[in-house]
């Protein structure tokens, strides 16, 4: 268990919170911002719900949000709208010791406004499964020739593992930065948990499906691999994928091509090989923005993220043709539960001074995956 909730006073209760509407949720949002200024920052990352991002102060990408929580030197608490692993992230780096040094001990406070928004790729990877696999691949390789690269959709204690074994935290908008600094030490990379994200960088990078083959933890014996395929692997892919992006198919990306001539088909990482290999323009949420805005007027795009983003893109760039790549919803449930009602909850909670829903990681934890995260910073 990494995550500490913080003990606290009797809090409001959020029962009444859901039966009141948004225009009153909102007022009482915006009136508690107002009220704490600079002290409060909202961060919501691009899946969130419309109501929710039109209240955040700041959007992005899990690296751009990363980042606004390392730098940000005025604020004293921090709503994270979003799931689980990136308030851990931000309460990580936002509690850095030197940061907690130079503010006289205070913590910057990071409430998560619900602690059921998880992320179900994070967890198919267990710290537990992932001490297991190294402990069965050096029984067959040297793992000190091996650098463990864990994706920032993770548990913060997979971070705290890469920290400790040389290895590094990467985002969907740096794995290949990321994965070049790691051939750059050492000869073999351990990558948890998307298997998608992993496969599909290291492709572009040249490296042949034959020496990636992938590690399923619920199997014993070396992950259902043998030796030999071990021992002439260069990428080791952890069994995990995204349940929303893998609804996306070649068969989606044909139908669109042939229905609309001239149609970019945009995907996010998270995608298998089969749909990202046909793709025109892969990235993370915050590339599709960007490529979406920069794009000449009458653009046709159809595009394989989550359903809330794609929405808002078409709302915000009427200019642009803009499809979802699935006849199916792929929307995240988790991120959606981040609600008004939530969030109203959690920050008048805050500002009467009895936080709920803190994310505080433990500080042997965040120690070691500070580490990671600051390599993964350095390097991109
Ligand atoms: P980004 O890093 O592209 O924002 O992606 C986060 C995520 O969870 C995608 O499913
Ligand atoms: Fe996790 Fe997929 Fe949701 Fe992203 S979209 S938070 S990877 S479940």
């Amino acid at each position: 268990m990494t995550t500490i909730t913080d003990a606290t006073a009797p809090t409001f209760d959020l029962q009444p919170y859901k039966s009141l509407d948004n225009d009153t949720l909102t007022a009482r949002i915006n009136a508690v911002r107002q009220e704490m200024g600079p002290r409060l920052v909202i961060l919501g990352h691009h899946y969130q719900q419309d109501e929710v991002i039109a209240l955040s102060d700041l959007r992005g990408d899990s690296y751009k949000l990363s980042q606004l929580a390392a730098d940000n030197q005025e604020c004293r608490a921090i709503a994270f709208c979003g799931v689980h692993f990136m308030a851990e992230t931000a309460d990580i780096l936002a509690n850095r010791p030197e940061r907690v040094a130079g503010r006289d001990g205070w913590r910057v406070t990071v409430v998560l406004p619900d602690l059921a928004a998880g992320c179900s790729m994070a967890d198919m990877a267990e710290i537990e499964q992932v001490e297991d696999c190294w402990e069965q691949l050096a029984e067959v390789i040297d793992t000190g020739d091996v650098t463990p690269v864990t994706y920032i959709n993770s548990a913060a204690s997979l971070k705290a593992f890469c920290g400790r074994h040389g290895g590094i935290v990467c985002t969907s908008s740096n794995a290949a930065a990321v994965l070049k600094w790691s051939f750059g030490r050492r000869r073999r990379v351990l990558f948890f948990p998307d298997q998608h994200l992993g496969r599909n960088t290291a492709l572009a990078m040249g490296i042949p499906l034959e020496q990636m083959p992938v590690w399923n933890p619920h199997n014993d014996e070396l992950g259902g691999n043998t030796e030999q395929a071990i021992a002439d692997s260069r990428v080791l892919l952890w069994q995990g994928h995204c349940s929303v992006h893998q609804m996306f198919t070649p068969a989606h990306v044909e139908q669109f091509r042939r229905d609309y001539p001239g149609i970019k088909i945009m995907t996010h990482p998270e995608c298998t090989a089969e749909v990202v290999s046909q793709s025109d323009v892969i990235g993370s949420t915050g590339t599709i923005v960007r490529a979406i805005k920069e794009a000449p007027p009458g653009t046709r795009w159809a595009i394989g993220t989550e359903l809330h983003l794609v929405n808002r893109l078409k709302k915000e760039h009427p200019e642009q043709e803009i499809h979802f790549l699935s006849p199916i919803v792929c929307m995240c449930a988790t991120m959606y539960r981040i609600d008004l009602a939530h969030l109203c909850w959690s920050l008048e909670n805050l500002s009467a001074g009895t936080p709920v829903n803190v994310i505080h990681v433990a500080d042997e934890t965040a120690r070691d995956a500070l580490l990671a995260l600051q390599r993964m910073l350095e390097v991109s």
